[in-house]
């Protein structure tokens, strides 16, 4: 009986172990290990409104100056409506062409950055741009460990999108992030050496 405890004890322990290791192995740096640019999308596969419900409301979770949330995400995914953005993205046409999903981020100007309608620092609305890029950096990485991909296009025409989307004028157009699951398996660009990139003093 003795025996059957000590074995049963190792057992469970091995299994705490190794789900440890699972959890690990699904870390943070997996996550933006297995994240890259994708730029063809498979047409069959589908993403749910809920799914992009689920995704934006991570993405909200991401830092803002003061808190003030300027950033604004329009998830286009009707057919009309996808025909249209599509046609705005220039040269990432062939990109999109089959993505299910783009979701076009903005701004909204006097906002992130500003204290009482006035700039903070001589940043000014650059802050506004700053926190929808991080906003971004939320969305690509809480895409892929939903399973999505991603690519982030600053390449589109920013007036044909507020046209077709009716977005405000004082909302600036950052970028377009097509979503959906990508059908290809994209090298990983090179990375500058760290000590170009890092300076610690
Ligand atoms: C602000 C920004 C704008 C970008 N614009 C485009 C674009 O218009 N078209 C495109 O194919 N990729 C675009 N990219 C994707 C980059 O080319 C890509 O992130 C980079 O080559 C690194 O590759 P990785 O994302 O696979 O790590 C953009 C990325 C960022 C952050």
């Amino acid at each position: 009986m003795k025996r059957i405890v000590v074995i049963w004890t190792l057992v469970v322990s091995m299994m705490a172990a190794f789900s440890g290791c699972v959890n690990n192995a699904s870390s943070f740096d997996e996550v933006v290990a297995a994240r890259r640019s994708v730029r063809s999308y498979d047409s069959t596969k589908k993403i749910s409104e809920d799914q992009v419900r689920t995704l934006i409301a991570t993405v909200q979770e991401a830092p803002s100056w003061a808190n003030v949330q300027a950033t604004r995400f329009y998830a286009v995914m009707s057919d009309a409506k996808l025909k249209e953005a599509k046609a705005a993205m220039l040269n990432n046409q062939n990109t999109v062409a089959d993505a299910p999903v783009l979701i076009v981020t903005t701004y909204r100007q006097g906002e992130s950055g500003f204290f009482s309608g006035e700039a903070a620092n001589e940043v000014g609305n650059g802050w506004g741009a700053f926190d929808a890029g991080l906003s971004n950096a939320f969305l690509v990485l809480k895409a892929k460990e939903m399973g999505f991909d991603t690519v982030i296009m600053g390449l589109r025409d920013a007036n044909a999108l507020r046209n077709a989307l009716s977005i405000p004028s004082e909302e600036v157009i950052m970028s377009v992030v097509a979503l959906g699951y990508g059908n290809q398996e994209p090298r990983r660009p090179e990375r500058k050496a760290l000590n170009e990139v890092l300076h610690i003093k």
